[in-house]
């Protein structure tokens, strides 16, 4: 029987590639609730199961922060589809100082190890993955979220296209705050909802807005916002979950905006323009207008 109080897990890995100690503590900062593992006290895990994240910096990162948390001694299993930097689990591990044992099943990669008395190279590893200041942007971010090291082109359309807005509103999946200071610079704006479902990027919009006017929820919008009567909403909304394509979460995002407006209320958005939203826009609002096409983005204004 396992020590239930001592073991982790970051993300959700498939059950029939790596079993789950029982009431292991979850860590994906894109899991509202879960615990950060940054802050996990150094040597208190038994055992540890990572999904590891597709990014390099941001892979190593979490690997790192793994074996830290861990005993040494500690059992640490790490895998990811193959294609999506599975296949360098094993080299990371053993750049860490890991015996490593690997297997392949189902495209994925899955490595074991035990956590070595004396890890090598972590705070490097530690210090390439943890937030930072981009001078570029002028703005905090972290690796892992989304765009973190470059300013997206959907996101930059909508940011120097956005007319000034007023009264209460909210940005759906504000990321580190792009959209948020772009709207906040409109001095008629009373107050700001920023949600996002990844933590890193609520941390970093925090530390990037500093407005009185603001406040910041860590939650997955398709379960609902709990706003109600909004002058406003904006957003870029996501297209992938895990990986894969999915445009139901754009479309999750869009009616969540629908419902959390007020009649006349407004949303901007910006999407890929193969991305089928004007459909739900107009089953769901008044008037819907392409506002502005260019490098492969459209912009909507949709009135409720
Ligand atoms: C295309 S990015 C836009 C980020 C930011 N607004 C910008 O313009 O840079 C979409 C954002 O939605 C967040 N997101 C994805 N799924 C979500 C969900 N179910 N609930 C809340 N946020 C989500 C992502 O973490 C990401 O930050």
């Amino acid at each position: 029987m396992q020590d239930t109080k001592s073991s982790g897990v970051y993300g959700t890995p498939p059950a029939e590639l790596a079993e789950i100690p029982i009431g292991a503590i979850q860590f994906s900062p894109l899991i509202p609730g879960s615990g950060p593992l940054e802050q996990q006290e150094e040597g208190s895990l038994g055992e540890m199961v990572v999904l590891a994240p597709p990014g390099t910096v941001e892979r190593r990162y979490t690997i790192a922060l793994a074996l830290r948390a861990l005993k040494p001694g500690g059992s640490l299993t790490v895998l990811a589809p193959k294609d999506k930097g599975g296949s360098r689990i094993a080299k990371e591990l053993k750049g860490f100082g890991c015996d490593v044992a690997e297997t392949s099943r189902r495209h994925h990669r899955i490595c074991s190890a035990e956590r070595p008395v004396l890890p090598v190279g972590l705070d490097e590893a530690l210090t390439e993955g943890s937030p930072r200041l981009d001078e570029a942007l002028g703005l905090w971010t972290w690796p892992g979220v989304f765009s973190w090291n470059r300013l997206d082109p959907g996101s930059a359309l909508l940011e120097q296209n956005l007319p000034p807005l007023s009264g209460r509103g909210a940005d759906f999946g504000c990321g580190i705050g792009i959209l948020a200071r772009a709207i906040l610079a409109s001095s008629k704006v009373e107050h700001l909802a920023l949600i996002d479902i990844d933590r890193r990027a609520i941390e970093m919009a925090a530390r990037n807005i500093d407005d009185a006017r603001t406040e910041v929820h860590w939650a997955d919008i398709r379960s609902g916002t709990g706003l109600k009567g909004l002058d406003f909403v904006v957003m870029n909304p996501p297209f992938h979950d895990g990986g894969a394509e999915d445009q139901s979460l754009g479309q999750a995002f869009i009616r969540r905006a629908a419902e959390a407006l007020r009649p006349g209320g407004v949303l901007w958005l910006v999407a890929n323009r193969h991305l089928p939203y004007e459909a739900v826009l107009k089953t769901l609002f008044k008037r819907v207008t392409p506002k502005i096409e260019a490098n492969g983005y459209k912009i909507y204004e949709a009135v409720k």
